[in-house]
């Protein structure tokens, strides 16, 4: 598992872990646009330009913590203008792309939870467990969900077995998020310690994620032999596999990062 060999989680391993997040995103998405929109094309290319070389200095661990933190804020509120620019223009019918626009949503999301981590570091503020707990299940089951989503949306459909199982687990990670929806209100603010539902649902998370993250990483050794039918990009699965290891890390450490 080459990611979890080097997965950092100090402030830089956290920036680099957003904005290669950024960078994948940029590379899924140029793949997807059609040869009638230049111009879009054009413009993400030089997002991934922009996102690989901040990437590329959060990880060499070099720049100073203040400037890398201003231009990763930077090049990722340029980057979610373009997807929800991008998005917009779906919706109204006038884009010729092949990413559906649940899936663009969801890569703005991913942005827009990397701007608030970003401006977490930049504060120095803390959230208290219950707090990180609860925001980390509210936004990354529903990710979760939606990558069993693409998944099956990428598979063909001929591997009906494969896609039945996809379907079962999307609507497990759908039923979790429904959960943790609903901890959301009835634990109300201020909160501090996490009572043991919370604790006893953490648990839970942190299992079903690292069973995720197992699962995708099967299916990604079987994409990159081409011994699946799928036209998922080659390197989406363990894209969306580091995305469970991150839950599960943040929620054994009780953080937002
Ligand atoms: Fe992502
Ligand atoms: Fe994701």
């Amino acid at each position: 598992m080459p990611y979890t060999d080097n997965y950092e989680r100090d402030v830089y391993g956290i920036l680099a872990f957003w904005l290669r997040n950024d960078y994948d995103h940029g590379r899924f998405l140029d793949r997807e646009i059609s040869h009638y929109e230049l111009e879009l094309a054009r413009a993400n290319q030089h997002m991934i330009q922009r996102l690989g070389e901040v990437w590329k200095k959060a990880e060499s661990k070099n720049a100073e913590i203040g400037s890398l933190l201003h231009e990763a804020q930077h090049v990722t509120h340029e980057f979610h203008s373009l997807l929800t620019h991008t998005m917009d223009r779906s919706l109204n019918c006038s884009v010729i792309i092949s990413t559906p626009v649940s899936l663009l949503d969801h890569m703005v999301r991913e942005a827009e939870e990397s701007q608030r981590v970003f401006q977490l570091i930049e504060s120095g503020a803390q959230l208290s467990p219950a707090d990180a707990t609860i925001h980390e299940n509210v936004f990354w089951l529903r990710q979760m969900a939606d990558h069993l989503g693409y998944i099956r949306h990428y598979l063909d459909i001929s591997n009906y077995d494969l896609n039945f199982k996809v379907t079962n687990m999307m609507q497990k990670f759908e039923r979790l998020l429904m959960q943790a929806t609903a901890h959301q209100t009835m634990f109300r603010r201020p909160r501090h310690e996490n009572s043991p539902i919370l604790n006893a649902f953490n648990q839970t998370i942190i299992k079903e994620a690292k069973e995720l993250e197992a699962f995708k990483l099967e299916l990604d050794a079987l994409i990159k032999e081409c011994a699946a039918a799928t036209t998922s990009p080659p390197d989406l699965l363990e894209h969306i596999a580091r995305e469970a290891h991150h839950l599960w890390r943040n929620l054994e450490d009780g953080i937002v990062r």
